[in-house]
């Protein structure tokens, strides 16, 4: 599962009912690839708002490739574990106001209430939401990905453990996807050579023209190892 592309923004217009939440619970436990029938749509009441709690309104959630493997761990009937960028309806909590976005794992459902302090990771332990700060403009989803997870897995991934330098050689294998399309333009920012490679022409193509890698290549037509011999 890609997380850019399988990232979506939960539509306003959905929320047809605005007394009541719609969220996914899990179905199943995955067998191999998750599939659609392994989630089940549930729409209940949107719970009163207590003291010390807030009301949440999904702007958009994330899905990631951890969520495969971590959902074994989960009871049928779980709501969908999740991260999202969502918007402050109602507060009663001191940290939290009306209109602010804040980031946290509010799972995969469109209103969430409860108290921030007791929002739990998936990977387990308190993780307290955070409101987003100005981005000046640009999307509140970049919270989800280049200044989220993802981009500090990329960053520090890259900088922290392969001990960049500039003028060296990168290679980027999973190329196209959200981890290694960051970790190929980090790389240029900080003045590597990149070579990238994926699973198709179609990624390839973006890797140079978007991404702008130095090179990209189609690992299906040619091996690695002829690739970085040419
Ligand atoms: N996303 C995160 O925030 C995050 C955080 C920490 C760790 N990670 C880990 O980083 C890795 C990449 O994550 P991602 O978010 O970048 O995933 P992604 O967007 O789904 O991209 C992964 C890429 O891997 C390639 N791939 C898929 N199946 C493959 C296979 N069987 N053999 C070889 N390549 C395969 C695919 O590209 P091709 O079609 O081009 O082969 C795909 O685009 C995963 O192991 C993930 O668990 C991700």
């Amino acid at each position: 599962m890609s997380r850019l592309v399988a990232q979506f923004l939960v539509l306003r217009s959905a929320y047809s009912n605005m007394a009541n939440l719609k969220k996914f619970v899990i179905a199943n436990k995955p067998d191999g690839e998750a599939k659609p029938t392994d989630f089940k749509l549930v729409e209940e009441p949107i719970p009163q708002v207590k003291d010390k709690e807030v009301l949440f309104e999904a702007v958009a959630f994330s899905v990631d490739p951890y969520m495969r493997p971590l959902m074994n761990f989960f009871e049928v009937g779980t709501t969908m574990f999740g991260e999202q960028v969502a918007k402050v309806i109602e507060s009663k909590h001191p940290d939290f106001k009306v209109g602010d976005l804040a980031v946290g794992y509010l799972g995969w459902q469109t209103h969430y209430v409860g108290n921030p302090d007791e929002v739990t990771s998936p990977f387990g332990g308190l993780k307290k939401p955070y409101v987003l700060p100005d981005l000046l403009g640009l999307s509140p989803t970049l919270a989800l990905g280049i200044l989220g997870t993802p981009g500090n897995t990329a960053y520090f991934g890259l900088t922290k453990l392969c001990e960049l330098k500039p003028g060296k050689t990168l290679v980027v294998s999973g190329a196209a996807g959200a981890i290694g399309s960051h970790v190929g333009q980090i790389g240029k920012i900080f003045g590597c050579k990149v070579i990238g490679f994926a699973g198709s022409d179609e990624k390839v193509s973006y890797l140079t023209k978007e991404c702008k890698f130095d090179h990209a290549f189609n690992y299906k037509k040619i091996t690695v190892k002829e690739a970085l011999k040419s």
